[in-house]
């Protein structure tokens, strides 16, 4: 059952092969599948900055497991120390663990819209559990998003991040199978359109349980916002006593120990994080004003439950307490923000070189390039356009010469402490010579 067939196939591919039979698209996500757009791949070690498949071919790897990995792969400072959580016990399940209590103050410390936290194990749970709190908070059930946003798989958000053309400002369904009511409960207005948000506020008010954005759109590559605009949301929010959610779940830790909150100075009511909280460990957490969580502070029988079996468990504790440390101790973001420009102004330059018509946007340690579109992106529909072929030749070109990020022209390359100098120097060369080729 488990032999590989003896074939002059690379191991990669002899395993993506048996995967696809036990695996749906041979990958746990159909994001991950994307990798197979520029041949199939099998990973089995990441070190630092590096991945490795399961034929050894190393890459520099900017694709970080979609962004969590801000240290590098396999810090040992965040390994160390859920080793030695693991050692006492990967899980108690009752009752509270020191750890908790220590996280919980960090957050509390760091994310000037938190005052209390709850403990989860994905983005997606944090997302879940924040618009529950808002719409037990308010008594409402509608939540105003932004196209191009992604909060998660479940049905409460997942509408309208990458909606067709012919269906902006409809809110539209990102799966089959979910639930009819919460997509006709969403409303959808583009990104930085102050305005348009402030109508929607005012008029349905009263029906709206929560305002839920990325303060920094990741999930499309970047679009910056414009400060007026998160002035605007938090004004009309705090109106309305509809609570804010920043979902901060990529540039929370990632961009600033402060989140895009402190970075922006516009302080939400719930702050959802997960990703680079954990350097990769599954450990994410919903947090805010007190009045909004304490309303999960019941005995299961009344108010908000909040649940989860593995929600707090000592490794991704351990992992966070460990990757926030040395975030602050090391200065990471300095060093990946410094770089990021960097990465940036050198693929500019390139384009130009080149004469490609694209753009390059980014923020910190996040960068994209964008071809067949020109000018800063305001919201999702600027973004559509981009030359998605263009874009796959690029990163199968790039792949060839030992820089792996994810094909899919709508992401991101990410950067981590292990990046440096050396790998900016190859990027670039490499790049250099693909795009001559594209
Ligand atoms: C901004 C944002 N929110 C929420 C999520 C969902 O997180 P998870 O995949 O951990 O459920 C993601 C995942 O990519 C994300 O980028």
């Amino acid at each position: 059952m488990n032999s590989e067939p003896t074939t002059d196939t690379t191991r990669s591919e002899r395993i993506v092969e048996r995967a696809r039979e036990v695996i749906p698209g041979g990958a746990q996500t159909g994001l991950r599948a994307q990798a197979y757009d520029t041949g199939d791949v099998a990973f089995e070690r990441a070190n630092g900055a590096t991945l490795t498949t399961v034929d050894g071919e190393e890459y520099v790897d900017y694709h970080l497991g979609f962004g969590p990995i801000i240290l590098g792969h396999a810090d040992d400072r965040v390994d160390e120390a859920a080793r030695n959580a693991i050692d006492g016990g990967v899980l108690y399940g009752t009752g509270t663990a020191p750890l908790e209590v220590e996280v919980a103050e960090r957050l509390v410390d760091f994310l000037p819209g938190v005052e209390q936290v709850n403990f989860c194990n994905s983005g997606s749970e944090a997302t879940y559990h924040a618009i529950r709190l808002a719409r037990a908070y308010t008594g409402n059930e509608k939540i105003l998003k932004f196209e191009g946003c992604y909060h998660g798989w479940h049905d409460y958000v997942d509408v309208s991040v990458y909606p067709p053309e012919d269906e902006l400002g409809d809110p539209h369904p990102e799966s089959e199978g979910m639930l009819s009511s919460a997509v006709e409960n969403t409303l959808v207005v583009p990104f930085n359109d102050s305005e348009a948000a402030e109508a929607v506020v005012r008029e349905h008010g009263d029906d709206i349980a929560a305002v839920i954005l990325e303060p920094v759109p990741h999930s499309v590559g970047c679009i910056l916002p414009r400060q007026e605009f998160l002035e605007t949301l938090r004004e009309v929010t705090r109106d309305a006593d509809v609570p804010l959610i920043f979902d901060e779940v990529i540039t929370g830790f990632r961009h600033s120990p402060h989140g895009a909150q402190g970075e922006f100075g516009v302080t939400p009511d719930l702050t959802c994080v997960a990703k680079a909280l954990g350097n990769g460990y599954p450990i994410a957490a919903v947090g805010g004003r007190t009045d909004l969580l304490e309303q999960a502070g019941g005995d299961n029988k009344s108010g908000v439950v909040i649940s989860g079996t593995y929600s707090g468990n000592l490794p991704g504790l351990a992992a966070a307490r460990a990757t926030i440390d040395t975030i602050v101790e090391e200065d990471v973001q300095s060093h990946v923000t410094d770089l990021g420009d960097e990465y940036r102004a050198g693929l500019r330059d390139l384009l130009s070189d080149h004469g490609i018509e694209g753009r390059v946007v980014g923020h910190r340690s996040i960068f994209s390039v964008q071809f067949g579109v020109t000018g800063e992106p305001e919201n999702y529909e600027d973004i559509l356009g981009l030359d998605e072929e263009r874009f796959r030749e690029f990163a199968a070109g790039m792949r060839e010469r030992g820089h792996f990020f994810t094909p899919n022209p709508y992401k991101r390359h990410h950067l981590s402490f292990a990046h440096g100098e050396a790998e900016l120097a190859a990027y670039l060369d490499d790049a250099d010579d693909v795009l001559g080729n594209v």
